[in-house]
């Protein structure tokens, strides 16, 4: 911990007629937090914060969050000038090293990763396995824990040149395995990486060629993908990257820990939303349609939601989302789509509830989600590639947040403790005399 987090005052808990002071410590931007580390051993209380939504797992330098603002800031730099100047692999420069790369460091850092795109060629065999119409996310999560099985010589965490080879391989690999996926779905043949292709480009030449032709890449569809990559590389301590550090914690290696994010990450909750938000926008199908949706989305007895609406932190429009829906236009207009109905139900669907008393009151705005899916769609992706994408765009934010965890001398396994309601002790009744 720095001088900044230095702890600067105390806090004090008072449960009864006992008290107990703890230090305060202060960030360089955000809330002060209160260190309770030695809360059960002075007191024998636990704390109780099921979500952690007041809860800081860790100090990070990584990326911050002011979801009343609605900013963003990847290593101190506001999402949006990221997305509008830089590409994906100059975040993910930013993310791991902390800076913006140079000219020569850039270059480097270019050639490294897109020498770490292809997979080993028994990973082609793994596939084999998998039904043709598995879901791509069981792929992914699948076939990112089996790169432990090869890359056997980047899997000692305790060496910093092996946790950066580690790092690189999984920026580099995990496109060409979301590549693989897709195609294997498809039935279509897996098409190796080019090195003279960007890394959103060769991603979508991945995705898209096949052997029989030349496929040239759209480069506007190539620089929508890059940003959306750059929209979706961080994001402070979400329930995916969280992941990723608790099983970082017990020294599990990186391939593993990461394929432990991408399971999590397929929630609809969190970037399974993104394929069901557009599901939901097919259901609804047309703007008359919305009121019913809308009205089961506000009853309380309803566990239906809005998806793509609402999130933890932003209480403000997520700044990724209005990137998002200025690309998605971007997008349409590159492929000619005039009205696509899809869009004409999301932009009423946000006026509507945007005006709506219930979202204004709990805050809920548009989030990431709510205008990838139109894009990807467009882009000719099935909605069960989307969460892919997510997963592609956001290893790098895992492996940065995995290799923060590491190197923090103050890092220990995670493990929480609970408040106990079950059964208290009592003797075990034998079959024969149990009625
Ligand atoms: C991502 O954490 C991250 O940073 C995640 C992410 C990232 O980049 O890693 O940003 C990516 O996961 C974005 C979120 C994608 N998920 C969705 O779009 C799914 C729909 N949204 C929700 O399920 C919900 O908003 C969450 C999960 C995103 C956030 O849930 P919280 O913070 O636990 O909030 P909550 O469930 O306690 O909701 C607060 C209130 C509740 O009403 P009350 O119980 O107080 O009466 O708001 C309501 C909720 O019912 N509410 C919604 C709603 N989201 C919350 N009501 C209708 N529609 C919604 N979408």
């Amino acid at each position: 911990m720095d001088a900044k987090t230095a702890a600067k005052a105390t806090g004090t808990i008072t449960v009864g007629n006992k008290n107990w002071e703890f230090p305060v410590y202060k960030g360089s931007i955000g809330p002060d937090v209160l260190d309770i580390a030695k809360l059960y051993g002075e007191s024998g209380l636990f704390t109780y914060d099921p979500g952690f939504t007041s809860t800081a797992s860790c100090e990070s330098k990584i990326t911050y969050i002011d979801g009343d603002e609605g900013v963003l800031l990847y290593r101190g730099y506001p999402i949006e000038q990221l997305a509008e100047h830089g590409d994906f692999l100059e975040t993910c420069y930013l993310l791991l090293y902390g800076e913006l790369p140079t000219p020569s460091q850039k270059a480097d850092f270019d050639y490294r990763v897109t020498r770490h795109t292809m997979v080993h060629e028994q990973m082609s065999r793994f596939f084999q396995g998998f039904r043709r119409d598995a879901h791509p996310m069981a792929v992914m999560t699948g076939s990112i824990g089996a790169l432990s099985a090869f890359y056997h010589d980047s899997t000692d965490i305790a060496d910093p040149t092996q946790r950066m080879i580690a790092s690189l391989r999984m920026i580099a690999k995990v496109p060409t395995l979301a590549a693989m996926a897709y195609k294997y779905s498809i039935g279509q043949p897996f098409v190796y990486p080019k090195n003279d292709l960007d890394y959103a480009a060769n991603f979508l030449h991945m995705c898209y060629a096949v052997p029989t032709e030349d496929y040239k890449v759209n480069p506007v569809l190539a620089r929508a993908m890059d940003r959306i990559f750059i929209l979706h590389a961080d994001h402070e301590q979400n329930a995916s990257t969280s992941t990723v550090r608790l099983a970082g914690s017990s020294g599990a290696n990186p391939f593993a820990c990461i394929a432990a994010g991408c399971a999590c990450l397929w929630g609809p909750a969190h970037g399974g939303a993104n394929e069901a938000a557009l599901n939901m926008l097919a259901e609804i199908g047309s703007v008359d349609r919305i009121p019913e949706f809308v009205k089961r989305a506000k009853d309380k007895n309803d566990s239906y939601r809005l998806m793509g609406f609402g999130h933890r932190v932003y209480k403000n429009y997520d700044p990724r989302a209005k990137i998002m829906q200025k690309t998605c236009h971007e997008v349409l207009a590159e492929l000619g789509i005039k009205d696509d109905p899809l869009l004409d139900v999301a932009m009423e669907l946000e006026r509507i509830a945007l005006s709506d008393e219930y979202f204004i009151e709990k805050k809920l705005y548009p989030n990431i989600d709510f205008y990838s899916g139109i894009t990807l769609k467009a882009m000719g992706f099935p909605t069960t590639m989307f969460t892919v994408l997510f997963a592609v765009a956001r290893t790098v934010g895992w492996i940065a947040q995995w290799k923060e965890m590491i190197e923090d001398p103050k890092q220990k396994i995670g493990r929480p403790r609970q408040l106990y309601t079950g059964a208290t002790p009592r003797d075990y009744t034998p079959i024969s005399r149990r009625k």
